[in-house]
């Protein structure tokens, strides 16, 4: 057992059961004599592997068959670039600005055609979800854009806004099976692995089937949704291990009771996080109560100089990570899938221990 938590954002803690499988497959997996590291993507062992991920993380999500599941890479940002070079017909589309990921995305695709915001919280430092109504969306546009969870600033969004028939774009990236959702409210939902899915390298994209090939002419190959569904995510070399070890988190989570088991747990553990802070005059979460994230719980203490402190001595507490993004200061703790319910509990003491020795 690892007496630590890693409260980071990403990447972030990972199972110590997928962990430990790990480690035993690390020099033979599967009796082989080969490590997934070393294997050749073309071999049957990683084919398997492959189609493994795909259909658990189908049955986790409960995809609809006519959606195609990919892993590519580049991370959830170059998806930034690839949503508009694939879906860009009519050349425009409105984005929902409610972080800096989501700033991002809106600020690449600015680059491919004509990008409004059709809402933005930036004017209270993205501490709340702006209410969308569907008159907000311009006509004749190609897809709406919106970051679920806002990693850094400590969001999500609770309902969807309604888009009519025009196509529903997320960054799933902090939130992917972490909360349930209806993928067929989505026309593409994309997520970089490392919180809740497995290591950095993969990024997983989930395309309903009439989206998925129609890219403009000028869409780099590696760009392209439809060259990783025609090769079931084998056009090039993919980044094997992050799928296996991808995989074997699916495998996990499945056993555990699937995403609502984990809804529910995130939860619980948000909750309590959450009421220790609202019941102390000497820690403060900024964000609108309806729309505070499950996942990743930013806080403040009276002063700066007393949250460098926090950091540093939760650390040598083995409370590890906690500082907040640099453009929202303070603290932040990510509490995705795989940080136990004991995690939060011991931050929780800390943070009482801290508050009555330094209050
Ligand atoms: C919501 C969200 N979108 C996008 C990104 C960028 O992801 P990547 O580093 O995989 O490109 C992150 C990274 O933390 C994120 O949290």
């Amino acid at each position: 057992m690892r007496d630590v938590y890693n409260f980071s954002a990403g990447p972030s803690m990972l199972p110590e059961k997928v962990l430990k499988e790990v480690q035993k497959s690390l020099l033979s997996y599967n009796g082989s004599g080969m490590s997934v590291t070393e294997m050749s993507h073309r071999s049957k062992l990683y084919e398997d592997i492959n189609a493994e991920a795909e259909s658990l993380l189908r049955g986790l999500m409960s995809i609809p068959d006519n959606y195609k599941v990919i892993f590519v890479q580049g991370g959830a940002s170059l998806q930034f670039e690839a949503v508009p070079l694939n879906l860009l017909q009519k050349g425009r589309a409105d984005y929902i600005v409610t972080g800096n990921f989501a700033k991002k995305a809106y600020s690449e695709a600015k680059k491919f055609g004509d990008m409004a915001a059709a809402a933005s919280s930036e004017d209270k430092c993205f501490t709340y979800i702006p209410k969308v109504k569907a008159k907000a969306f311009r006509d004749d546009i190609d897809y709406v854009h919106l970051t679920t969870n806002n990693t850094i600033f400590g969001t999500h969004f609770t309902k969807l806004p309604d888009t009519g028939d025009v196509p529903l774009v997320a960054d799933m990236s902090s939130n992917i099976l972490g909360e349930e959702y209806d993928v067929s409210k989505f026309g593409v939902i994309y997520a970089g692995a490392q919180k809740n899915i497995g290591p950095a390298g993969v990024t997983v994209v989930i395309v309903r089937q009439d989206l998925a090939d129609r890219a403009r002419a000028d869409c780099p190959t590696m760009l392209k949704w439809q060259t990783q569904i025609a090769e079931k995510s084998l056009y090039n070399t993919p980044p094997c291990f992050s799928v296996y070890v991808a995989m074997l988190v699916f495998r996990h989570l499945k056993a555990l009771g699937g995403v609502p088991a984990m809804e529910r747990i995130n939860k619980r553990k948000a909750k309590m996080l959450y009421s220790f802070i609202d019941n102390s005059s000497f820690y403060k979460n900024l964000i609108e109560k309806k729309d505070r994230s499950i996942m990743n719980i930013p806080f403040v203490s009276p002063s700066s100089e007393l949250d460098e402190k926090f950091v540093k001595e939760a650390a040598q507490n083995g409370l590890l990570a906690l500082k907040g993004h640099r453009l929202a200061g303070g603290m932040r703790a990510s509490i995705y899938n795989a940080m136990p319910v004991k995690g939060v509990q011991k931050l929780i003491e800390f943070m009482g221990k801290f508050e009555k020795e330094n209050r």
